[in-house]
């Protein structure tokens, strides 16, 4: 069988095809949502030819790629199936909920190259794999944790780690099943909320003492071939951010952060992605008081508070993605400080329509992304307002008056 050989686009001497051309570099997008989106966007810059996939018809990413697959990735069956289909050289997970058993059997059998590597995407996808490698074998601060796979189980962690604690489902993201407990009373109901939230029935949950922290940040850290075809890892201005209920709603950056914090983070998020390995960029989330940073958790791939990037860096963290996994050169370093803010579809409702966009580009310094989905909910998602700024004081009143003026509503 004529397949390429997978590590070739990683070698020393990158070279790039013609989409759609027997000499195309393919790559696959598992997930196809604004993050995969706006990837896509930046390998179609570079002439690559993209195939997206996701579970639902006409997503974000499908709306700008060479060929749109709809399937549900998270079944191995189907999940094989489509990367033989399409024999991409690379296979990029853009979400959790994947069969990451398949992608550790194509990555062994050559079939593909995962990024930033399937063993980073099968860690990750689960809070207790990353949970242990960073806090039991890397040996980072984290919060005190336990996990449990009955309410019985909950009652001794609780003891263990303390109040108040975290619940959360260990295969959950964006807040999902998520609840903090403050009373013991209240862990029957959070047990259940977490059997609801978690992806699947699993039923296993970590509890994580609660951090006070005084901010926290996404710490995005770019893993790109150096031109001696050795691995260089560079970081991104810390990005702050503001989060409800486990979902992001604002971030700035670049986040003042004290010398002594800011080497901490960089040192810890240095050490989980040279674990995790492979290229790509990560979005490494800590917890900071004072000089104190804590490790979180860790996305092999672009985070969703990184959108503000888009603003605020001369490539964006989809750009360095896109760059660092054809194992091209980045370039990691500020433009100017700004900020984001999530537009949310504030109804339910096909097809919406949004009103105020003019008055919204009438700011100074903003710009918007709509991600084309769709079906909108009230708090699902649906954009962004990005604004650069002198200061992030000044960027993040721009981006909050951005949103604020975009005002989606139904479709006539
Ligand atoms: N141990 C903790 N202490 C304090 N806040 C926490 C803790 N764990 C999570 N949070 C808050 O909840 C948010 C979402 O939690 P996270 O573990 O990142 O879940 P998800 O995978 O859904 O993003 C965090 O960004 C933080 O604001
Ligand atoms: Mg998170």
């Amino acid at each position: 069988m004529n397949r390429t050989p997978p590590q070739s686009l990683q070698a020393a001497a990158v070279r790039l095809g013609t989409p759609l051309s027997p000499g195309a570099t393919r790559v696959l997008l598992l997930g196809a949502g604004e993050l995969g989106k706006e990837v896509i966007i930046a390998l179609q810059r570079l002439g690559v030819e993209v195939i997206a996939a996701d579970r639902y018809p006409d997503a974000p990413g499908h709306q700008v790629a060479h060929r749109a697959h709809v399937l549900n990735m998270a079944d191995p069956a189907a999940l094989r199936a489509l990367i033989e289909r399409e024999r991409p050289q690379l296979v990029v997970p853009e979400i959790e909920a994947i069969a990451t058993d398949v992608l550790l059997q194509v990555e062994r059998e050559g079939l593909a190259t995962v990024i930033p590597s399937a063993r980073a995407a099968h860690l990750t996808m689960n809070r207790e794999g990353i949970r242990r490698l960073a806090a039991e074998e890397l040996g980072l601060p984290t919060s005190p944790y336990r996990f449990a796979d009955s309410l019985a189980e909950l009652e001794a962690a609780v003891d263990a780690v303390g109040l108040p604690c975290l619940v959360k489902p260990v295969m959950s993201s964006s807040g999902k099943g998520q609840s903090k407990v403050d009373r013991r009373e209240e862990l029957a109901k959070a047990w259940e909320y977490a059997g609801a939230g978690g992806r699947v029935s699993l039923g296993r949950v970590i509890v994580e003492g609660f951090i006070d922290f005084d901010y926290e940040i996404t710490q995005l850290t770019v893993r790109a071939r150096a031109a001696d075809g050795t691995t260089e890892t560079r970081f991104c201005e810390p990005i702050g951010h503001v989060q409800v209920h486990g979902d992001y709603v604002e971030s700035w950056q670049p986040q003042p952060m004290s010398a002594a914090a800011l080497a901490a983070a960089r040192d810890y998020a240095g050490r989980v992605t040279a674990s995790l390995g492979g290229l790509g960029i990560f979005g490494v989330e800590l917890f900071v008081k004072g000089d104190r940073v804590w490790f979180s958790e860790v996305s092999p791939r672009p985070h969703d508070t990184g959108l503000v990037t888009l603003a605020t860096q001369w490539q964006s963290e989809f750009e360095l993605h896109a760059r660092a996994l054809l194992g091209l050169p980045v370039e990691s370093s500020l433009r100017n400080p700004g900020a984001s803010r999530v537009i949310y579809g504030g109804v339910d409702a096909a097809g919406i329509v949004f009103d105020g966009i003019d008055e919204a580009l009438r700011i100074e310094g903003t710009d918007l992304r709509l991600f084309g989905k769709p079906e909108s909910f009230v708090r699902r998602r649906m954009g962004v307002a990005l604004a650069r700024g002198d200061d992030i004081a000044q960027a993040r009143d721009r981006a909050t008056a951005a949103a604020a003026a975009v005002r989606p509503r139904a479709a006539p």
